[in-house]
């Protein structure tokens, strides 16, 4: 099962999903320096990243604490989600998704 990562460079990242992990816990094991500084606790909002917008309605609805630490984020779009409120899941492979700059 595939994520689909683009770098804020442009670059892109064929990345192996885990299910049952969080989004970015795949993200930080396949090497990309994503900052995630409070390790998944939905606190920090350093692992914000943009989905591909044919992936938003596949995705779980973001709970009200993930929207508020949203609104910590910098240049949040309707595509914004923290990549570790989304727990990777077998429908989601292909997912594909753009590493916010405010997270490296
Ligand atoms: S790692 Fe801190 S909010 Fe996701």
């Amino acid at each position: 099962m595939k994520i689909f990562v683009t770098m804020p460079d442009g670059s892109t990242k064929t990345l192996e999903g885990t299910v049952g992990w969080q989004v970015m816990e795949i993200i930080k094991a396949a090497g990309i320096p994503i900052r995630a500084e409070c390790g998944g606790a939905c606190a920090c909002a350093t692992c914000h990243v943009y989905v591909d917008p044919a992936w938003l309605p596949k995705l779980p609805k973001a709970k009200p604490e993930e929207i508020d630490m949203l609104d910590m984020a910098m240049v949040v779009k309707d595509s914004s989600r923290l990549s570790c409120q989304v727990i990777f899941t077998p429908e989601l492979d292909g997912l594909k998704l753009t590493i916010a700059p405010d997270s490296l």
